[in-house]
């Protein structure tokens, strides 16, 4: 077993299915600037949101193992279909290093606000595997609408944020979940905050729009602060492997980040 003071000083590793999980990424960058990153994206194996969910316990475990060895203290699984699937498989696997999913994190938020009609959006898995919906119902008795969006992982990864077909993808997938009045929705999946502005815009002011990513790097500052690990005034590093293409990966994450990066390497 590590002992406690390795952990604290170990990078944080993250893992996704491809560029997606650079929302998570981000948001843990802003709360944690001096702590070391490794970032993991399976681009040779993307889309994990349409695959089953022992194919996708299989991808994670061989991620979970290529960060561990890297050395890191902590695994944050960024990608939502195998958060859904995948994290309780991991801390069995591995119960000396803290897992972090994405789905809890968010789930413990919103189950403390005054809402009950709650939008589930998600890959086909993500929704299939019902994570979110159990995760809320062991606080109480939301009203859960479910709904799958697969367009917009490619619509995102296209750059087509404001463009008519995106506009129109929203439309279809979110009509009735409209019309039926949301208080909240929970955008599951990583690409879905590309999308944020837009789908806020779609359901008007009085419907709240939740990030997974903001909330999961709040989880992750909270047990990086309760390790003890003080902030130290050094930039952390930022290390990316991929499992295909470094240019294709490079152009993506750019667009994600909104600055260029760095350090990928492939594997
Ligand atoms: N990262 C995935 C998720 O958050 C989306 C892309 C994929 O299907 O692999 O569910």
């Amino acid at each position: 077993m590590k002992n406690r003071e390795v952990l604290k000083s170990s990078p944080i590793g993250i893992f996704d299915s491809g560029v997606g999980g650079l929302t998570v990424f981000n948001e843990i960058r802003k709360a944690l600037p001096h702590e070391d990153l490794i970032y993991l994206g399976d681009t040779a194996r993307v889309p994990y949101g349409s695959k089953s969910s022992d194919v996708i316990k299989r991808y994670s475990r061989q991620n979970a193992e290529f960060l561990l060895s890297k050395a890191v203290g902590m695994i944050v699984v960024a990608c939502n279909t195998a958060s859904a699937v995948s994290v309780q498989y991991l801390r069995d696997l591995f119960p000396d290093i803290p897992v972090v999913g994405v789905i809890d994190p968010v789930v413990e938020y919103i189950k403390e606000l005054s809402v009950n009609n709650v939008a589930v959006l998600g890959t086909n898995t993500t929704i299939e595997s019902g994570a979110y919906q159990k995760a809320l119902l062991r606080y109480r008795d939301f009203n859960i609408f479910s709904q799958p969006c697969p367009l917009f992982v490619p619509l995102v990864e296209e750059g087509l944020f404001n463009e008519p077909i995106t506009i129109m993808a929203i439309d279809m997938y979110l009509r009735d979940l409209k019309e039926a009045g949301m208080d909240a929705v929970i955008l599951g999946c990583t690409h879905y905050p590309m999308l944020k502005k837009q789908i806020g815009k779609y359901f008007g002011q009085r419907t709240l729009v939740f990030d997974t990513a903001y909330h999961t790097a709040l989880k992750v500052s909270e047990l990086r602060k309760a390790d003890g690990r003080q902030s130290e005034n050094i930039k952390g590093k930022a290390v990316f492997y991929v499992t295909d293409s470094v240019s294709s990966f490079k152009k993506t994450a750019e667009m994600f980040l909104g600055y260029d990066i760095s350090n990928i390497h492939h594997i």
